[in-house]
């Protein structure tokens, strides 16, 4: 009955997670979840506002398959005054959410068998967009010591006649990692020499604490001509719920996504998008707030993640993740097909903590924390984590 090819696709590993947690809870568990990859704070009031104004004034008939202009101008104006890329609006795609801005990417650019080079840890959904797009993921690993950051020689040895387009996330969901301009200049230079596109997935660009963000097409012309460059406005202005991200890119691959879109979805919500255009009018201090939260946050838990016992972990310069590697415990847990699943299994039983086991991002070493939820919570979910590694040690005694 099922078409083939999802005999290859893994279900979410995130809302596996939510349904245990759930679960748990309707059991009467009382359970600290630091699984979920969802900003708590509230959309803008500014976004709000024109939102119900445009209800009001029935602006909910169907709009132009880009998006709203008004929209996609200042969608452009932003690009240029943060990122420091001029785009015009017949180059800006408004989507339903990033995903959404990526699936249009990959159908507009991939023919059967293309490759994609997904450097790991990734974000879960990447690999398995790509397998439904048609195209074939190319992982590769990337080392720990450089923060899991693809360097010029990973990317050079990934290389095949089939490659055509490198993924890139920065801020790196699942390990909190900022590549910085000189990082991304050998990569995307590369990528102009041999003539590959890259996705750059920088969705969680304002959500970076210690030095200034370089977005990949502001690199260069030749960069940006090679780069869709997609954002949106789920995770800096946590309107999750909403549904709305886009693409900028050249013009030819603007309007191929257009067309597809055009089959697919028509546009997102309008009503969405008016609460975009408010944002992004008058959302600013709204979301530095919410920067500023983390930031602090991420200064609390630093010394908490230094006091873990056998552990490593990326020093998180953005989004809203901690990555810790438990390597030293494998030997613990020796009979599990998983070993991340298995850790987080248990923390969730026994210490009613839920994490995201890193199998789900492509390194079966780590767990992934989220700290976009109450710093009392992560701090003693963090504890519980320490507890949870002392009694591992203790038991192998
Ligand atoms: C790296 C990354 N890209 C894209 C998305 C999807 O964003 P949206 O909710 O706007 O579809 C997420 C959401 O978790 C993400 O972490």
């Amino acid at each position: 009955m099922l078409a083939g090819k999802l005999s290859t696709i893994t279900p979410s590993y995130t809302i596996g997670i939510s349904s245990k947690v759930s679960e748990l809870r309707a059991a009467g568990k009382s359970i600290i979840d630091l699984s979920i990859g969802e900003p708590d704070f509230y959309t803008p009031d500014s976004g709000k506002l024109v939102a119900k104004n445009a209800i009001d004034e029935n602006r909910s008939k169907y709009d132009l398959v880009p998006g709203l202009l008004s929209l996609r101008q200042a969608i452009c104006d932003k690009l240029e005054r943060e990122n420091q890329v001029r785009y015009a609006p017949s180059e800006i795609v408004v989507s339903s959410g990033a995903k959404n801005a990526l699936t249009n990417t990959l159908m507009a650019v991939l023919d059967p068998e293309d490759e994609v080079i997904i450097p790991a840890p990734y974000w879960t959904s990447y690999p398995e967009m790509v397998k439904l797009c048609g195209g074939v993921p190319k992982i590769v690993s990337t080392e720990a010591e450089n923060d899991y950051k693809l360097t010029l020689e990973q990317l050079k040895s990934a290389l095949t006649p089939k490659t055509k387009l490198l993924l890139i996330n920065n801020p790196s969901n699942p390990t909190g990692a900022v590549y910085t301009k000189e990082e991304l200049e050998p990569l995307v230079d590369y990528c102009v020499e041999k003539r590959l596109l890259i996705l750059a997935d920088e969705i969680y660009e304002k959500i970076h604490f210690d030095a200034p963000f370089t977005s990949i097409p502001s690199l260069s012309e030749a960069a940006k001509d090679i780069t869709i460059l997609v954002n949106g406005f789920s995770k800096s202005a946590a309107m999750t719920g909403w549904r709305l991200g886009y693409t900028a890119s050249n013009g030819l691959l603007a309007k191929a996504m257009s067309t597809i879109q055009g089959h697919l979805i028509s546009h997102p919500s309008t009503i969405a998008q008016w609460a975009g255009l408010g944002v992004l009018q008058d959302g600013d201090e709204a979301m530095r707030q919410m920067v500023e939260t983390y930031k602090s946050r991420r200064n609390a838990l630093v010394p908490l993640l230094d006091d873990l016992p056998n552990t490593t972990y990326v020093y998180p310069k953005g989004a809203f993740y901690l990555f810790i590697s438990l390597t030293h415990y494998r030997p613990y847990l020796p009979n599990d097909t998983s070993f991340s699943m298995a850790i987080s299994n248990r923390l969730l039983k026994d210490y009613g903590v839920a994490v995201v086991p890193g199998i789900a991002f492509g390194n079966d070493d780590c767990i992934r924390i989220s700290y976009a939820t109450k710093l009392e919570w992560v701090v003693e979910g963090l504890q519980k984590l320490s507890h949870f590694l002392k009694s591992l040690e203790e038991m192998a005694k």
